[in-house]
């Protein structure tokens, strides 16, 4: 026990009840450390992490080129606002720039916060360049964007929006991997935006075709509307590639990428080239914390161990590994009928009699020490450290079975 307030994970969790709002209502296990992908709760119980903080901590917990990077940095410069230049900014964003399509970026501090950007920036644009008319957004059924006002106003699940009034004038939501749907929406005088996770992270596991991108790819272009990959669950070598974009072949305008980014510190970006990013002239879009020299030192040493060429190519070995396992479970104990999803961003998709319980499963999987995450209602999501080792996965794996083995 590491809290003089608490003498067990039972009497903090109940104590959440009483100062937190209740917009969460988390697990009784309450972590206290971790090291790699192995986390321990206050009674020193240990868990494997499959989940990874929802798909963020990309090296693990407490891995030592990060906390090697906090320490340094906290001995230099912490904050000091966008009122002035900071140097580990300027070196993320080259490193940003010189590995992927973009030419500028924009640094905030998360996902939501970096599609928020993405979004104003592209109505910007279509404002600056074309008319004010052109301003609608098209998304897709089903999709996350994050849960500011205008995020979860353009993403595809109403649960999200219910309750906090007039949603924002001009978002179309269609169905997803459906080109049909979007050409009878799309225009060349009102479209401003396609926005479009690459795979579906919260909406369940579900990767857009190859030819479903590049479709969209080519509407957009047709149609002087600018075409925004959401990466912030899909980037940073989560496919196996440093953006998932990459592996499809099919590039953006502006790009968002959070969650990994940091590997565990808050930092998101938007990634744009010159002539888009040239309408977030001084004054249009801001955030006073984006980008602090502390987040930026930290994401620039997370972005090079992601970035080697062993991370990323292990990435698609641990899936398959992973799959292979799950595979040789399944057969013994039947429990989904299809692994969805690119690299270490697996769902499960449960079978008919169990879909709709997928929450089910985590109190026994935390009851066996290992943390699991779902996606909706149907899937089970696996989204651990890209670094995880197998010595970690088939720990984590033959706890997993033995929860199936009791079910
Ligand atoms: C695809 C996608 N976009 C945006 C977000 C929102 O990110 P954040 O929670 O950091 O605001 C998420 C979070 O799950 C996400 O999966």
């Amino acid at each position: 026990m590491n809290s003089k307030k608490f003498s067990s994970s039972a009497e903090a969790r109940a104590f959440f009840n009483t100062v937190m709002m209740p917009n969460y209502n988390p697990s009784p296990v309450v972590p206290v450390k971790g090291v790699g992908s192995r986390i321990f709760d206050e009674e020193g119980k240990d868990y494997i992490d499959f989940g990874g903080g929802i798909a963020v901590t990309a090296l693990g917990h407490c891995h030592p080129v990060m906390v090697e990077a906090i320490r340094e940095q906290s001995e230099k410069l912490w904050h000091m606002s966008n009122v002035f230049t900071n140097v580990p900014a300027l070196e993320l964003a080259e490193k940003l720039i010189r590995n992927t399509f973009a030419e500028r970026v924009y640094f905030c501090n998360s996902g939501g916060e970096a599609n928020e950007g993405a979004l104003k920036l592209a109505r910007r644009y279509a404002h600056d360049k074309f008319s004010p008319e052109k301003y609608e957004i098209i998304s897709f059924n089903n999709s996350f964007h994050g849960r500011t006002f205008f995020t979860v106003c353009v993403g595809g699940q109403d649960k999200y929006k219910q309750g906090f009034g007039p949603i924002p004038e001009g978002i179309i939501n269609v169905p997803f991997n459906d080109l049909e749907a979007v050409k009878k929406v799309i225009s060349k005088k009102k479209t401003a935006a396609i926005i479009v996770e690459p795979i579906q992270g919260e909406g369940g596991i579900f990767a857009a075709d190859e030819s479903f991108l590049k479709g969209l790819r080519e509407l957009c272009t047709a149609n002087d509307a600018l075409l925004i990959f959401d990466e912030v669950q899909t980037g940073m070598g989560r496919t196996g590639h440093l953006y998932a974009y990459q592996g499809y072949g099919v590039t953006p305008d502006i790009l968002t990428s959070a969650k990994s980014l940091g590997g565990g510190i808050p930092i998101g970006a938007v990634l744009s080239t010159e002539e888009i990013s040239s309408s977030l002239v001084v004054g249009t879009h801001g955030s006073t914390y984006g980008g602090n020299p502390l987040a930026c030192h930290v994401a620039s040493k997370v972005f090079d161990v992601v970035n080697d060429p062993k991370t990323l190519s292990g990435v698609l070995e641990k899936r398959e590994r992973i799959v292979k396992k799950l595979e040789s479970i399944n057969a013994k104990y039947p429990f989904f009928d299809e692994v969805r999803g690119r690299g270490l961003l697996i769902g499960l998709y449960l079978k008919e009699e169990l879909r709709g319980k997928a929450r089910e499963f985590l109190a026994p999987c935390a009851e066996k020490g290992l943390l699991m995450l779902v996606a909706g209602l149907d899937v089970l999501r696996f989204a651990p450290s890209l670094l995880i080792s197998d010595t970690d996965i088939d720990e984590g794996l033959s706890r997993f079975e033995e929860v199936l083995r009791l079910r």
